[in-house]
Formats: C-alpha cells, sequence, structure tokens
C-alpha cells in the first residue's frame, strides 16, 4: 500500500479498525461464527446504521459519514491497501461514526449483526466478475438477499450500484424474484459520490444502474 495510506493505517487502526475474531486457518477473512457485533457498544450511542458490503477506497464510506454524522457506519472489506486508503481519507481524527472489519462481508453478515438492526446496506461496485466461468463468484445472490432481508429494520433499504449491465440484469432477476423485497428506486442513491469505479465505467460506455430494495 501506499506510504501514505499506511501511515494512516498505522495512526488510525486503533480507532477505526473492529478487532473481530476470525474463523481459524491461515489467511482466514471469515469472522467466527459466535462473534456478534454490538453497535451500540461499539459507537456508544444508539444510532441508524449503514453497512457497507465491499467498500474498497472507503469513497462512499467517508463522504456519507461526513454527511450523515447522525448514523453510523460499519463497513466490511478483505482488501487491506483499500482500508489504509479509506483511513487516509478521513484525516488526522478519524470519523467518529466509522468502523472498518477486515473480513469477508457475506459470511459476517450472516451471524455477526442482530436481526432487524441494519437501517441500509450498501453495496456499490461489487465485483463484477464478468467471465461467464466465473459469475458464480458474484457477491449479490440470493442467499446474500436472505442475509441482508433479515438484517433490514422496517423501512431500511439496501441499495446497489453497477457498471456492469449483466449484473444489474442478474440482480434485479435475483431480487425482483425475491419475495421479501420489493424495488423502490433506480434513481443514484442520495450519498453516492462518484467513484473511481464509476468514472472508468463510464470512460469506458458502460452504463451506471442503481437500485434500491426495500422489504415488502
Ligand atoms: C470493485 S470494488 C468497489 C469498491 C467500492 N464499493 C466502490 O464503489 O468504490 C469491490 C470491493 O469489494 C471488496 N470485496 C469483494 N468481495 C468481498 C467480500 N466477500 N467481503 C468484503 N469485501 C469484498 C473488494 O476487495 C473490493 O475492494
Amino acid at each position: 500500500m501506499p506510504e501514505a495510506h499506511q501511515r494512516a493505517f498505522d495512526r488510525l487502526g486503533d480507532r477505526v479498525l473492529l478487532e473481530v475474531p476470525l474463523q481459524p486457518g491461515i489467511r482466514s477473512t471469515l469472522v467466527h461464527t459466535e462473534y456478534r457485533l454490538d453497535p451500540v457498544a461499539v459507537f456508544g450511542r444508539d444510532a441508524p446504521l449503514v453497512v457497507e458490503i465491499g467498500s474498497g477506497s472507503g469513497d462512499a464510506l467517508v463522504e456519507g459519514a461526513r454527511r450523515r454524522p447522525d448514523w453510523d457506519f460499519v463497513a466490511f472489506e478483505v482488501w487491506r491497501p483499500g482500508i489504509g486508503h479509506s483511513m487516509a481519507k478521513m484525516g488526522a481524527e478519524a470519523l467518529p461514526n466509522v468502523r472498518i472489519v477486515e473480513a469477508d462481508a457475506a459470511v459476517a453478515l450472516g451471524t455477526a449483526l442482530s436481526p432487524g438492526s441494519v437501517q441500509e446496506v450498501w453495496t456499490y461496485f461489487p465485483d463484477p466478475w464478468p467471465k461467464t466461468k466465473h459469475r458464480k463468484r458474484r457477491i449479490v445472490d440470493a442467499d446474500l438477499a436472505d442475509t441482508v432481508l433479515g438484517l433490514l429494520a422496517p423501512g431500511g433499504t439496501w441499495r446497489l450500484a453497477t457498471d456492469w449491465d449483466d449484473y444489474a440484469g442478474a440482480m434485479r432477476t435475483v431480487l425482483d424474484a425475491h419475495d421479501g423485497f420489493t424495488l423502490v428506486s433506480t434513481d443514484r442513491a442520495p450519498l453516492r459520490p462518484v467513484t473511481r469505479f464509476e468514472r472508468k465505467g463510464v470512460a469506458t460506455g458502460r452504463r451506471i444502474t442503481d437500485l434500491a430494495y426495500a422489504p415488502r
């Protein structure tokens, strides 16, 4: 990771990274199934909670947390350089309403958070896995949909964005067919900034799709 990001990681790691027990295994990124994340204990208050799946370099996370200091944000990201970059964006003091978990989001969401405890789940520009033979690696699928549905509070929202048309189509196929979700918007998500992935997608002529689903 670039030196400035490493410095931010070293300086802010204690404040921003949540220490979570992992399942055994060399280089495991799987949160231990016994672990429970208690947002009230972590943030010292009871506020609407946003969970980001794959926060990358932290553009949406940091911008969102700055614009909504009255909300709390927990991001799951497995790519440490992205975590360092996110911390570098926070400035010297970090952001009191942000924590990052260095672990697999799909697994952690299944066990670490309480049902009905999340106001918004964000999945922006998930890895597209464009080759047909790799599509089964895509993180948005029916299993993740079941997990997210269980986490969302009444009135909560799952916000997704992608610059790959066929991934957008696959998201719609899975979520439109899901008994528990209804599509509520295809407008740009209110707090979603323009990120590197969006710029790259647009520059190569791809269309950006935003989707927002709510529990029925
Ligand atoms: C294409 S990037 C997009 C990052 C960010 N959401 C954005 O819009 O700029 C996808 C990110 O998801 C992360 N990721 C992929 N699978 C993940 C998983 N199972 N758990 C947590 N993060 C994951 C990758 O490491 C990568 O940083």
